[in-house]
């Protein structure tokens, strides 16, 4: 890659579930008793959560995450015909404490030791990050853990990176966001971040505003990005 296609940028900004947080981990976790539904039960309670989001804030309902998260659960459980409160219960514990992906932590290392201001942006209520970042360990390396809560409404409304601008202290064209949600990636990009698109799950490209500047399938592969080793 050509030096004119780094990212010159002085903060690493990071959506948290899906980016950092491997959200399929709960229902994985749990496999023992969904048997073959844990993946449909993954993807349909991920895509409830995101649209019950967008459907609050077009309301202007909101509601934190965790209220959010709970209610796409039971939504999704009565789709595929569970009824066992001890297992949403245990799904819902588990949603607090998810895995990070394999290479976050040395990633979050590398960049803060080269001066990068690292941080979360998220629509998770702050219990719920902060229970996901302590239990990955992440507490070190990220300088802001910031929620939407302080905003009141989920991404991708502007005022959630606004929040990120605001709180970061570095204009939003000197800030790298990261996410592995297209949507996501397209809404900070429209906003003015300049933005890596860590497609993970092999999303097709959104038709929506904003571009991301670069695609990655791995936050690994994000350090050479941003001109480190
Ligand atoms: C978040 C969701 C969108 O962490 O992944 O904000």
């Amino acid at each position: 890659m050509g030096a004119d296609n780094k990212l010159k940028v002085r903060a690493c900004v990071f959506d948290a579930y899906g980016t950092l947080f491997d959200f399929a981990a709960a229902a994985g976790t749990c496999r023992d008793a969904l048997g073959d539904k844990a993946d449909a039960l993954s993807i349909l309670w991920r895509d409830k959560q995101l649209q019950y989001t967008w459907l609050r804030g077009l309301q202007g309902l909101h509601t934190d995450f965790l209220q959010v998260t709970t209610d796409a659960l039971d939504f999704s459980l009565d789709t595929l015909g569970i009824s066992d409160t001890a297992l949403r219960d245990r799904l819902i514990g588990l949603y607090r404490t998810l895995d990070c992906f394999p290479e976050v932590p040395t990633v979050l290392r590398q960049l803060k030791d080269a001066g990068f201001v690292t941080a979360i942006l998220s629509n998770g209520s702050p219990d719920m990050l902060m229970d996901a970042v302590n239990a990955a360990g992440l507490g070190d390396v990220l300088d802001h853990v910031l929620s939407v809560e302080d905003v009141g409404v989920f991404k991708p409304h502007p005022s959630v990176y606004q929040m990120a601008v605001d709180r970061v202290g570095v204009p939003a064209s000197e800030i790298s966001f990261q996410s592995s949600n297209a949507w996501d990636a397209h809404a900070a990009s429209a906003f003015g971040m300049k933005v890596v698109w860590c497609n993970r799950y092999g999303q097709r490209s959104e038709r929506l505003p904003g571009k991301p500047d670069h695609e990655i399938t791995t936050l690994a592969d994000l350090p050479v990005l941003l001109d480190l080793g």
